[in-house]
């Protein structure tokens, strides 16, 4: 990395607002992963009231919409130490499904490069001290309250991760048309919901990015996943399309595709095999690194596509896989 963005030199959090559901104070890195809440099968549980809507600490003149605002080097502000912990120094982050697995890594993982982070979930205790917001990403109202909660806690929002996301096995005949409402919802109308939410404050800053979890089921056809591979594929075009619609507001859109990570929810599918062992023994050799990815190293390549030092990257999805999606092994007794 060349070090030559530089985050913005933005205040402290706007008071840190103590509403209801907030779930922690702010800041700092938290214990090892949690074995994480049982994934969301049904309707997500009672949402928070809606709060009144508080704008983000202004932290900048808005610019003209229409107007290209990228800060590279030419328009750096101070030092930010490429991958030391001022990377985020000034910075905001709010992690969607940061309660577990890739969501939780990625909250710490940004917290711990010097962002102040609030994490939005069903369940965002795990994440505590991290500031937590408890909100269904099927219901708007609830999305937009804690958005704007959040956005008053850390004083605005430079980063969005829209991470939140469930899962679904079978194959067009198996899923009936309330389960494909139910998973579209969450995984892909989620994050527009989200992100619509987090827009004004987005636009507000002068290095925003916005990264969203997509799958390796996006761009690589997996068996007994046509619900959850139509999702993330709707996630890997709808990142494109963001990525386009908001670049001249200064707004970056890029998503990760992670290969099968070793997350709480992976951890009840192969609670919930027959056979727990051959399962994970089959899902290991489907990655030619011959292991799964861990929720760390999904939430480092997040953090490298949210960070200033990205600055020129956008409309970029990047595997995260264990060379899944790009490699074409032989067979290991081929090559002796
Ligand atoms: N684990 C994998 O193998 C894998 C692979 C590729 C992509 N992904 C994607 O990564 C993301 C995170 O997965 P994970 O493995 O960390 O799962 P996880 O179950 O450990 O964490 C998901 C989090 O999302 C939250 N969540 C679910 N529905 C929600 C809702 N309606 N509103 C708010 N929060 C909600 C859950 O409470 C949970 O904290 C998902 O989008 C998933 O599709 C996971």
């Amino acid at each position: 990395m060349t070090g030559q963005a530089s985050p913005p030199a933005r205040s402290g959090p706007a008071g840190q607002g103590t509403p209801a559901e907030s779930t922690g104070p702010p800041q700092s890195t938290g214990p090892p992963e949690p074995t994480g809440p049982a994934e969301p099968t049904g309707p997500a549980e009672p949402t928070a009231p809606a709060e009144p809507t508080a704008p983000a600490k202004p932290t900048g003149p808005a610019e003209p919409s229409g107007s290209p605002r990228w800060r590279g080097s030419a328009g750096s502000a101070g030092p930010a130490r490429s991958g030391g912990s001022a990377e985020f120094a000034g910075m905001a982050a709010l992690v969607t499904g940061g309660g577990s697995g890739i969501g939780l890594a990625t909250a710490r993982l940004l917290a711990d490069r010097g962002a102040r982070v609030a994490v939005l979930d069903l369940d965002p205790t795990p994440a505590a001290p991290l500031p937590g917001r408890r909100a269904d990403v099927t219901d708007d109202a609830s999305v937009r309250a804690a958005v704007d909660a959040a956005a008053r806690d850390l004083g605005g929002i430079d980063v969005l991760v829209n991470n939140a996301g469930i899962g679904a096995r079978g194959t067009v005949a198996d899923n009936d048309d309330a389960e494909w409402h139910r998973v579209l919802d969450v995984n892909v109308v989620g994050m527009v919901r989200v992100t619509r939410a987090a827009l004004p404050h987005l636009r507000r800053s002068g290095h925003a990015a916005v990264v969203n979890t997509c799958s390796i089921a996006a761009t690589a056809g997996l068996p007994d996943r046509a619900l959850y591979s139509a999702s993330k594929g709707a996630v890997l075009a709808l990142t494109l399309a963001m990525a386009a619609d908001h670049l001249r507001e200064g707004i970056r859109v890029c998503c990760v595709n992670p290969g099968t990570a070793d997350t709480p929810w992976v951890g009840r599918l192969l609670a919930a095999a027959p056979d727990p062992d051959a399962e994970r023994a089959a899902l290991v050799a489907r990655q030619p690194m011959g292991r799964l990815v861990s929720a760390d190293e999904v939430a480092h390549a997040i953090a490298y596509l949210a960070s200033p030092h990205a600055g020129a990257t956008t409309g970029t999805a990047l595997a995260v896989d264990g060379g899944m999606a790009g490699l074409r092994l032989r067979p290991k007794a081929a090559d002796r």
